[in-house]
This record gives structure tokens, C-alpha cells and sequence, in this order.
């Protein structure tokens, strides 16, 4: 079969991996669906819902879900595909690596730190948000100055909740103790039943006043309200970053990414429809939305139940998206494009903890001292672009390496990776223009710390001639 020997180098270092890790092959279908499901729900539907109805989409928020639901979907195609063609480490890193060469690999690496690590902050703002509303309503307020980061607040200091619980994480990431599938498939169960609880009590409270006017700031409000919520789905990734501990990748990983995200469409559209339903979308930009759409219904005996499955829910999905980081800054440093200590791993652990460490401290300063909506937009921005170029690497992928095995095969091709990297990019083009502003900047030093460092010491220019 005539496969590229580049295409064959980078499996066999993929291979080598395997061996150097000792990953085991333990996971099945139902494990990804559940770990998708318990990735992707977290601050996205407990919090930026709220925002984005305020703010962008009003009752539209509806659509907007839709329309990030779809780029969302025609990217998990496409990442299936991939997944199923290059099952190991390092998702959308390694895809572009084989697709595109290096130079957009590292592009693509540097744009997912923005998922994973402002991801992992967002969530943890969002975090701190359930929890001091939580404890208030035991009657224990965190001064602002300890609850609210100074820059988003003249009242405000450091978010202390959200740095404390992403160092707590950190630590546990550190020690190698991994969330166990019947850990997450609780807190799973948890944060589902949280979500239809809401569901079914508010159902019967919908005023339908509430959906008028249905698109207050106009379709572009609705479109910007795509591009923010589209965080809520960020997490089906991390599924194919977990091929390698899956035991039949090329037909579970698809499954357990269009499963997860299947499953938690529905599930938003429901809480969407509720949410603007029961309560007017002017008072939604709060930091937890669905409580006061509770209390607002006179149903605030459900409030903590629902905190107490969100703080929970926000957990799994920072874990989730801070152990997605690390996989991607250890298939770096595996590459040679971050320093060797990215991929360093320690014996007594297995984990990469020097990585891990620097990747908490990283994350739990900017969750402290940054506002959540520049930080939130920022992760859609990179994410939408790492999307952008899987669509873009399916598409060059058939043509360059037509008789590599593909188990699963994106249909409607070559129709659905087109559309997939526009209707990314049509999201992109709905973030504001400061979030433009600093996703170029953090191209610019991105580009600027591979030519100076990656460039050097990429372990493919200096291993050419083994292969
Ligand atoms: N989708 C995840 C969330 O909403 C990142 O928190």
C-alpha cells in the first residue's frame, strides 16, 4: 500500500510512544461517550448561555446553538475521520502534523493552548462563580476582592476559587491519579440529571412573551452568540486524544465524539429554550444564569441542586480540558518543538508532571486576573481555527495519502469538509474585533518562538535521515 514515508515516520514515532508510555488500551465506546459527555458540558451551558443571550443573541440563542452545533458536528466528522486514520496522541496537534507538515502543526498546537489551557480558566471562573453563589445561599459571601479578579471589577482583587481549584487539579493531574470511568460516569449522571431536572421544572413556567423579540441585536448578534457558545461544545477533541486507550479506536472514537456530542446538543437546546423561556434575557448576563432563572420562577428550592451539579460538572471539564493540554504540550516536547522537559515523564507517576505544572500555574493566573468574557471569546477564536484546519486536513489528506486505511470515512465528500472549514471560519468571522486583535498577536509570538526555538530543534529535521 503506498503510503508516504513521512506519514509512516510520524506513526512510527506515534508507535514509539505507545511502547515509551505503557498507555494501555482499556476504553470502550460507551467509556468515550460518557468521558465526551463529561467534558463538554461544564461553563459553556451554565454560564455563557447567560451571557450570550444578554449580550449577543437574545431568545436567538436557540439558533446560535444551532448554528455552532453544525459547524461543531461537520468538524467531528472530520475528526473521526483522522482519528480513525492516525489513532494517537495529541488530536488535532498530530492530524495537521501528518496533513499539513510542521509549520502548521505548531500553528495549530500554539492555537489549542488557547482551548485547553483559557479553556481550563474559563471554566474555572465559572466555577467560582456557582460556588461563591452557592455558599451565599448558606449564608457565607467571599468578599469581592477575594472572589473577583481586578480587572474585571475596581471592587475586585484575585478570583482566589478559581486559582485554588485549578492548582487542587493540578495536583491531582500531577499525582497520575486519573478520574476513573466510574468517577466520571457518576459525575456524568449528576450533572445530566441536573440538566433535566431544570428541563422538566421549568418547562411548565414558559412564558411565551419571553421569546419576543426573538432577535433583539439582529442576525449578526445571533451569529456572535454562535461564536461564543461554540464553547460549550468544545470537549467532543478530547475524545481523540484518548486513541491511544481505546481499544478499537478507528470505530469507537467516532462513535464516542459524534455520540457525546449528539447527546449534548439536545440536551442545550432544551436548557436554551427553557432558559429565555422562563425569565427575560435582559437579566441573563450573570454568572449563574440558570439559578436566577430558577429563583426568578419562584422555584429557588432547586437552586442548590443545580449549583451542587454545576460545580461538579465544571470540575470534569476542567480536568478534562487541563489533561488535554498537557497530551498536546507532550506531543510537542515529544517533537522536538517544545523543550525536552514537555515530554519528560516521571517514573514514579507516569505523568508528564514538570508540563503539568507549568501548564496549572499558567492557567490558574490568568482564571485569578482575567475577565471571563475576552478569555472565553479567545478560546472560541483558536479552537474554531484548530477546526478549521482538521476540516482543511481531511481534505488534503485524501488527495496526498489516498490509500492510507481510513476505517471510518467523512461522507458527502468532498462537500462536508468544505463546508466544515467554512462554517468554522464563518464563526470565526463573528468574534469581535479586539478577540481578532489578540488571536493574531498570539500567532505573531507563536510563529516568532518557532523560528527561533521550534524550527531548531524539531526532532523530524533532525531524525530525516533514520527513516
Ligand atoms: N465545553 C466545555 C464547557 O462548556 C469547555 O465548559
Amino acid at each position: 500500500m503506498a503510503v508516504s514515508r513521512f506519514f509512516r515516520r510520524k506513526l512510527l514515532v506515534a508507535e514509539g510512544l505507545e511502547i515509551e508510555t505503557g498507555l494501555k488500551r482499556t476504553l470502550s465506546s460507551v467509556d468515550l461517550i460518557l468521558l465526551g459527555v463529561g467534558g463538554i458540558i461544564g461553563a459553556g451551558i451554565f454560564v455563557l448561555t447567560g451571557q450570550a443571550a444578554a449580550l449577543h443573541s437574545g431568545p436567538a440563542i436557540l439558533i446560535s446553538f444551532i448554528l455552532a452545533g453544525i459547524a461543531c458536528g461537520l468538524a467531528a466528522y472530520c475528526y473521526s475521520e483522522l482519528a480513525s486514520m492516525i489513532p494517537v496522541a495529541g488530536s488535532a496537534y498530530t492530524y495537521a502534523y501528518v496533513a499539513f507538515g510542521e509549520v502548521i502543526a505548531w500553528v495549530i498546537g500554539w492555537a489549542l493552548i488557547l482551548e485547553f489551557s483559557l479553556g481550563a480558566a474559563t471554566v474555572a471562573i465559572g466555577w467560582s462563580g456557582y460556588l461563591s453563589s452557592f455558599l451565599e445561599g448558606l449564608g457565607f459571601a467571599i468578599p469581592p476582592y477575594l472572589k473577583t479578579a481586578f480587572s474585571v471589577s475596581v471592587d475586585g482583587g484575585i478570583n482566589l476559587p478559581a486559582t485554588l481549584v485549578v492548582l487542587a487539579l493540578t495536583w491531582v493531574l500531577s499525582r497520575g491519579i486519573k478520574v476513573s470511568s466510574i468517577l466520571n460516569m457518576v459525575i456524568v449522571a449528576v450533572k445530566v440529571t441536573v440538566i433535566l431536572v431544570f428541563v422538566a421544572a421549568g418547562a411548565g413556567y414558559i412564558n411565551p412573551e419571553n421569546y419576543h423579540p426573538f432577535m433583539p441585536f439582529g442576525f449578526n448578534g445571533v451569529v456572535s452568540g454562535a461564536a461564543v457558545i461554540f464553547f460549550a461544545y468544545i470537549g467532543f477533541d478530547i475524545v481523540a486524544t484518548l486513541a491511544q486507550e481505546t481499544k478499537n479506536p478507528q470505530r469507537d472514537v467516532p462513535i464516542g465524539i459524534l455520540g457525546s456530542l449528539g447527546i449534548c446538543t439536545v440536551l442545550y437546546l432544551a436548557v436554551a429554550a427553557v432558559l429565555v423561556g422562563v425569565i427575560s434575557y435582559t437579566e441573563l448576563n450573570v454568572p449563574a444564569p440558570i439559578a436566577t432563572a430558577l429563583d426568578s420562577i419562584q422555584l429557588g428550592i432547586l437552586s442548590p441542586i443545580i449549583k451542587i451539579g454545576a460545580i461538579a460538572g465544571l470540575t470534569t471539564a476542567m480536568l478534562g480540558l487541563l489533561l488535554g493540554q498537557n497530551r498536546i504540550f507532550y506531543a510537542m516536547g515529544r517533537d522536538g518543538l517544545l523543550p525536552q522537559w514537555a515530554a519528560k515523564i516521571s517514573p514514579r507517576t507516569g505523568t508528564p508532571y514538570i508540563t503539568t505544572w507549568v501548564v496549572g500555574i499558567f492557567v490558574a493566573l490568568i482564571s485569578g486576573l482575567s475577565p471571563i468574557g475576552k478569555v472565553s471569546e479567545l478560546v472560541s477564536i483558536g479552537t474554531l481555527f484548530a477546526f478549521s484546519l482538521v476540516c482543511g486536513g481531511v481534505l488534503i489528506l485524501r488527495y496526498t495519502q489516498p490509500n492510507a486505511p481510513r476505517v471510518f470515512k467523512v461522507p458527502f465528500f468532498p462537500l462536508l469538509p468544505i463546508l466544515g472549514v467554512l462554517a468554522n471560519l464563518y464563526l470565526m468571522i463573528g468574534l469581535p474585533q479586539v478577540t481578532w486583535s489578540y488571536f493574531l498577536y498570539w500567532a505573531i509570538l507563536g510563529l516568532a518562538i518557532y523560528l527561533f526555538y521550534g524550527q531548531r530543534h524539531s526532532l523530524l529535521n533532525r531524525a530525516k535521515e533514520l527513516v
